[in-house]
């Protein structure tokens, strides 16, 4: 399964009168195998979380409660997605900066991991990170 640049992936789902299900599967629905799972919650009005590219990291990011943006950008032009339903998931590949905003009141963002947490994984200056990838080095 190859996948490379960010796009919405829709997840299966069982529409049931008893509630909705719906599930996501390591290299079945998303490119890499699950090495953590974190998620944001309680976040205040007006907040932005991220602000963040990793070196090697990827992830699944899914609105499973209430509604999100998340801002992506190459290094050349920025994309808005924004998620309100938990079918949805956006696969953020390697080397993007992206950012999360306009939190929803109780909103629940699930974050599907390719690696563990790496505080070296990070790159936090955007101006490195636009210059990592002008020089095609990330
Ligand atoms: P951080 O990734 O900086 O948050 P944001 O999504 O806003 O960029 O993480 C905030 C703190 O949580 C940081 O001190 C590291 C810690 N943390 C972990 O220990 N494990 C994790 O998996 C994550 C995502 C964060």
């Amino acid at each position: 399964m190859m996948m490379k640049s960010p796009q919405i992936i829709q997840l299966p789902k069982f529409l049931d009168v008893r509630g909705n299900l719906s599930f996501v599967e390591q290299f079945n629905h998303i490119p890499f195998e699950i090495k953590r799972t974190y998620w944001l919650y309680d976040v205040p009005g007006g907040e932005c979380r991220g602000g963040h590219a990793y070196w090697e990291n990827q992830e699944l990011i899914i609105a499973l409660s209430g509604s999100f943006d998340v801002v992506l950008d190459d290094g050349l032009e920025k994309t808005i997605y924004h998620l309100n339903r938990s079918y949805y998931g956006l696969y953020v590949p390697k080397g993007i900066w992206r950012e999360m905003e306009n939190f929803s009141t109780n909103s629940l963002a699930l974050v599907l991991s390719s690696t563990p947490y790496d505080e070296k994984d990070y790159i936090y200056d955007y101006d490195e990170f636009v210059r990592l990838k002008h020089d095609d080095k990330i």
